[in-house]
């Protein structure tokens, strides 16, 4: 934790024509990098393939990580954390990816989905309480949105919250919820007034585990198979009314807001398996021999390279763009969507291309390359899929060509 104790000298971008270049990473930002890929080096890559194989969580490493300030990256540090930035986030979420996709997840989940709307929309109380004790890695948060109901259409969620006395009490489902064994709290998107679609949904902090609250099964995934997936059913559960969180209605906006920011966290996972497949591929392509030569000395090997550098280097500029954005406080929705999108389908396009490289043993366990490209699959899914951020994306432009 002591490592990241500083305030962040944030990086300076240099703009032209709209488009963001990045100079230098800082100090602070370079250190950081530097001490998660050492760390995901060390203890993430080693571990990687076991608990993909058997669905294990990660809890040891998820602690260290812990330590180490990522369970808490932009909390400052009366609550906790080490109070870094966004493109700290980005950086260090790319890293721990690079080593574990599941560990990238369960940390992307905490920091931008359970703790992001907590520290942006919570009271001191709230905050003392509901971020605080999770800000070390030692408790761990869900978001708890989608339903097996409704899932891009986030607005028609039908869980209610009803008010009686001092409480709410919670009825309905929710889906594909992330940390959802491990975590000890979560935000709740309800509706409280049906009759208001989107605008009658209010965001509630709930503990876990907590009477009326039931786990379904640890869902058996494609990928990101360390990290756990379930519902959570609630029934009759009683929540006290002093966890609403924002105001009454707000709910819709700030999970809208929350997911912004959770783009560039699952962007920067995307970056992180992109990452891993290219280095699996070189590295695979310098030591294998066709025709009389290493594969690397090949065109064909290396417009594949070239092409997978492209990609990944495009999706990291502007994923690092949507991230100084978000830390300068200036409109960042189209730009997260962007990012998701580009690097999600980076990390498809790569780990598709590093198997190729591979041939056959691309297409086996002993090698990582099949485990990048089934982690690679789900970033084009969860926190709204390709298709979801390309509505986002044509809406903003809609309205500002003004169309
Ligand atoms: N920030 C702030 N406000 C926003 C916003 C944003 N990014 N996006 C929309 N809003 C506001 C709008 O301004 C509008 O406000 P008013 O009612 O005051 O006018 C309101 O929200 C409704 O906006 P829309 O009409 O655009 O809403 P919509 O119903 O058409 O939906 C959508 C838009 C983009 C499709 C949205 O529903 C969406 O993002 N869907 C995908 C949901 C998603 O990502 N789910 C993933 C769940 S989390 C997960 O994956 C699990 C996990 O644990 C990892």
């Amino acid at each position: 934790m002591a490592l990241f104790k500083s305030t962040l000298n944030i990086t300076k971008f240099m703009s032209s024509r709209g488009i963001a270049s990045l100079s230098a990473l800082s100090d602070t930002h370079q250190m950081l990098q530097k001490t998660c890929r050492d760390f995901a080096e060390g203890e993430l890559k080693p571990i990687a393939a076991k608990i993909d194989k058997e669905h294990l969580y990660p809890e040891e490493q998820i602690k260290k990580m812990g330590e180490l300030g990522l369970m808490g990256i932009t909390v400052p540090e009366e609550l906790g954390g080490p109070g870094l930035d966004y493109l700290a986030y980005s950086i260090a979420m790319e890293e721990i990816s690079r080593g574990c996709a599941s560990a990238g997840v369960i940390m992307s989940a905490h920091n931008s989905l359970y703790l992001g709307p907590i520290q942006q929309w919570g009271t001191q109380e709230q905050k003392e309480k509901w971020v605080a004790p999770f800000s070390t890695g030692e408790k761990i948060g869900c978001f708890a949105l989608s339903e097996p109901g409704n899932g891009s259409d986030a607005g028609a969620a039908s869980t209610t919250a009803k008010t009686d006395g001092d409480n709410f009490v919670l009825n309905g489902a929710k889906s594909w919820i992330t940390n959802g064994y491990e975590s000890q709290g979560g935000v709740l998107f309800a509706t409280t007034d049906k009759n208001l679609k989107h605008k009658g949904i209010s965001a509630i902090i709930f503990p876990k585990p907590v009477d009326g609250l039931e786990l379904g099964k640890k869902e058996d995934k494609l990928g990101i198979r360390g990290s756990s997936t379930c519902v959570l059913a609630f029934d009759n559960c009683k929540v006290p009314k002093e966890n609403l969180l924002g105001e009454y209605g707000l709910g819709f906006k700030i999970a809208m807001m929350a997911l912004d920011g959770g783009r560039i966290g699952i962007a920067s996972q995307a970056l992180g398996i992109a990452q891993a497949s290219l280095e699996v591929a070189a590295d695979y392509a310098t030591k294998r021999l066709t025709f009389g030569k290493p594969i690397i000395k090949h065109q064909t090997i290396q417009n594949k390279l070239a092409d997978m550098a492209l990609q990944l280097e495009s999706a990291r500029l502007l994923t690092w763009r949507a991230a100084w954005l978000k830390d300068s406080h200036k409109p960042y929705t189209k730009e997260a969507a962007m990012a998701k999108l580009a690097a999600s389908e980076a990390a498809t396009f790569l780990s598709h291309q590093c198997i190729q490289i591979l041939g056959g043993m691309g297409y086996v366990t002993d090698m990582p390359a099949e485990r990048h490209y089934r982690d690679a699959r789900i970033t084009e899914i969860y926190e709204g899929t390709s298709e979801i951020q390309r509505l986002v994306i044509a809406g903003h432009l809609i309205k500002e060509m003004g169309l």
